[in-house]
């Protein structure tokens, strides 16, 4: 298997972010098994050009790079921090300027983070509908962590730890399901 393109796509805003951490841990579970090559989308990053694109014709080149990224990944991981309820509206926001048959048959991970629990369904009520209306793939492990799993924005809930690892084994295995059979040695 040759390097796998991985995007992640984290729906935060500020420069310390649990939603990334997350993320982080499963992309270093895949790195783990195989050889990546890896791209990282934050939607707070591209927020000055972001916020007020809504023209589909006149995306601007830092959107367009993103949205080049996304719809060239083998492998998506993506992660939004729950606010009011839902991912960020900004993630929305770049993901509705996806072309809809983009992502057919594309591997995603879900991951989100929350204050508290109460809103951890947002993987399956939210994030898991939305890649479906893409034709994604979906990993079956969605991953949602709460702040006290984290101290110092460092992952500290082995239990998380653990569901990360098997997120990125159900992903590496769905991605090599993707792949041209390796050929036989002559
Ligand atoms: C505007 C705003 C709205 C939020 N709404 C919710 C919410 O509805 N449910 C929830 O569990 N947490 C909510 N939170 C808490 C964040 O989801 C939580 O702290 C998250 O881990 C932050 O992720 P980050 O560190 O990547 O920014 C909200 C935070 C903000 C700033």
């Amino acid at each position: 298997m040759g390097k796998i393109k991985v995007v992640t796509i984290s729906g935060n805003f500020g420069a310390w972010s649990r939603t990334r951490v997350l993320i982080d841990t499963v992309v270093e579970r895949i790195e783990a098994q195989i050889a990546i090559q890896r791209t990282d989308i934050v939607v707070g990053d591209l927020a000055p050009d972001l916020g007020a694109l809504t023209d589909p014709k006149a995306i601007p080149p830092r959107v367009a790079g993103a949205l080049a990224a996304i719809t060239g990944a083998d492998l998506l991981v993506v992660g939004s921090p729950v606010y009011k309820g839902a991912y960020t509206g900004l993630f929305k926001h770049l993901i509705d300027f996806i072309d809809p048959t983009a992502l057919d048959g594309v591997p995603v991970v879900l991951t989100a983070t929350g204050g508290s629990p109460r809103h951890a369904l947002v993987i399956e009520h939210q994030l898991r509908p939305l890649f479906g209306f893409f034709l994604a793939h979906t990993i079956p492990t969605g991953l949602f962590a709460q702040d006290s799993d984290f101290t110092d924005y460092r992952l500290t809930n082995p239990e998380i730890a653990t569901r990360a690892a098997r997120a990125a084994e159900e992903a590496v295995r769905i991605v090599a399901l993707g792949q041209p059979a390796i050929p036989d040695a002559a």
